[in-house]
């Protein structure tokens, strides 16, 4: 055993768990099917258990009563520069991978940007956008429904966070933001030509060239409504702004956080509809009893059905499935001692599966979060798609508008299915996306 394995055992001393295959632990059985092994582990260990992937040590703290310690975080024991192991050198300084009094800071300033005028302001703007992206669907078999989403979410993104179309640099956009997003997980972190690494830090560079030109002009322009106009203008009580690095980061950030999540979201919201056409069929019939194509802010609220299977589909597939933290001092949780500085992660996914608070936990049955039911609130940290705490989520009303607008406007538009049998398979290197990209059959109403 090597010294650093020595010191590793000694710091976890009574802690269970196992290393792996040698010298790469569960590294390729994380990145192909993360949720069976911390299944298993659970299963062997309980709750709380080390392992080794990623070329990294960590302990595994699962299920609610974890997520709750971890994401209320009292005594602030727990930093979200655990993220910083991942994601650091690719998304320095995102509001996520901020900790304690600077975060607060800087959510107080980036809140302005998600008040409720800006949101409904940021929906008006998507609107044509998400009429001329579903204008060009094709109709017929195999449309690959996550290219699809990622394109318009993209083109979305870009006209409501920045404020001009992506237009001609919309491929290489996509192309830096998902190099950027991949190479989150990878293993190899040297800037070798052919590596996930290297494209994923020009990745950067290339945003960092989109943003850092436009920052002028967006300042100037006092009528602008865009995200990128809200961060230059967002101001605290007491006068505290953003510097032009805090928004280009910022911005980078955000662009990354509402495209993915909102892609996955949608993809499998699809996918779940294609398999339960029940669903798909109620979703519909709600959908056009609001009598226009275009959701207003105050309509979001009268689509149930959609709010159900929306919901039932970030608990089967949390967009995030996994949240790292760093300790910052020692923590006692279910009889073990945690000591300072160590790398845990907690698991929406995980949580989201648990037979103890899910009824079939693997069935799609959206009405498990009606009233009378709501399953959900068996445990107050039993659904977490958005996190929870200081840093849950800021964009999840922002998400929920998107995704809804979005939806209600294909079920209006077209219909669509998948082969029976068909079941999608996630690739997990970094979030989870369908391998095959999800082919549909779409028809034209
Ligand atoms: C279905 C859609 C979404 C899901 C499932 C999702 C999920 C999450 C989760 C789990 C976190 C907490 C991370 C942690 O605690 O370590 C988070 C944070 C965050 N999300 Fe989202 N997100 C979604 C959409 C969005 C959108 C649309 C935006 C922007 C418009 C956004 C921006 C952010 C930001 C800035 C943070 C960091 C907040 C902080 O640290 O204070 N997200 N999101």
């Amino acid at each position: 055993m090597n010294a650093a394995a020595m010191r590793f055992n000694q710091r976890f001393a009574g802690i269970p768990g196992e290393p792996g295959p040698p010298l790469v632990g569960d590294t390729f059985r994380s990145l192909r099917d993360p949720l069976a092994l911390v299944g298993e582990r659970f299963q062997r260990y309980g709750a709380v258990s080390w392992a080794r992937a990623l070329g990294m040590r960590f302990l595994w703290l699962l299920g609610p009563d974890a997520n709750q310690l971890v994401l209320q975080n009292t005594d602030e024991r727990f930093a979200n520069d655990g993220w910083n192991a991942f994601i650091g050198r690719l998304f320095p300084r995102g509001l996520m991978l901020l900790d304690f009094a600077e975060h607060r800071l800087h959510r107080r300033i980036m809140q302005g940007a998600f008040r409720r005028e800006a949101l409904a302001g940021y929906l008006a703007r998507m609107q044509p956008v998400i009429g001329q992206e579903l204008a060009r669907w094709q109709p017929g078999d195999g449309l690959l429904a996550y290219d699809h989403f990622k394109r318009l979410t993209l083109e979305v993104g870009s006209r409501v966070f920045v404020g001009e179309s992506a237009g001609a640099q919309a491929d290489a956009l996509n192309r830096a933001f998902f190099d950027t997003v991949q190479a989150a997980t990878s293993l190899l972190r040297l800037p070798l030509p052919g590596t996930r690494w290297r494209r994923g830090l020009r990745g950067r560079r290339l945003l960092e060239r989109f943003f850092l030109p436009r920052l002028p002009a967006k300042r100037a322009d006092a009528g602008a409504g865009d995200l990128f106009a809200e961060l230059c203008r967002a101001t605290t009580e007491d006068g505290q702004r953003f510097s032009d690095e805090d928004i280009v980061n910022h911005m980078i950030f955000l662009l990354m956080a509402a495209h993915d999540t909102s892609t996955i979201t949608l993809t499998n919201l699809v996918y779940f509809l294609a398999k339960y056409p029940y669903w798909q069929e109620r979703l519909r019939e709600e959908s056009r009893t609001l009598g226009s194509v275009e959701l207003e802010y105050g309509q979001i609220g009268m689509l149930t059905s959609m709010d159900l299977a929306m919901r039932e589909t970030l608990r089967l597939v949390a967009p995030v499935p996994f949240l790292p933290r760093r300790t910052t001092a020692e923590v006692e949780f279910k009889g073990y001692r945690i000591p300072a500085n160590a790398l845990v992660e907690i698991s929406p996914a995980f949580t989201h599966l648990l037979p103890e608070l899910w009824h079939e936990p693997e069935r799609f049955d959206p009405e498990r979060f009606a009233e009378g039911r709501r399953e959900d609130r068996r445990h107050p940290y039993a659904w977490v798609p958005f996190g929870g705490g200081v840093h849950k989520c800021i964009g999840l009303h922002f998400g929920e508008l998107e995704i809804k607008a979005v939806l209600h406007r294909l079920l209006l538009g077209f219909s669509w299915s998948v082969p029976e049998g068909y079941r999608i398979r996630q690739d997990h290197t970094s979030l989870p996306i369908p391998r095959d990209r999800l082919p549909i059959t779409l028809r034209r109403l």
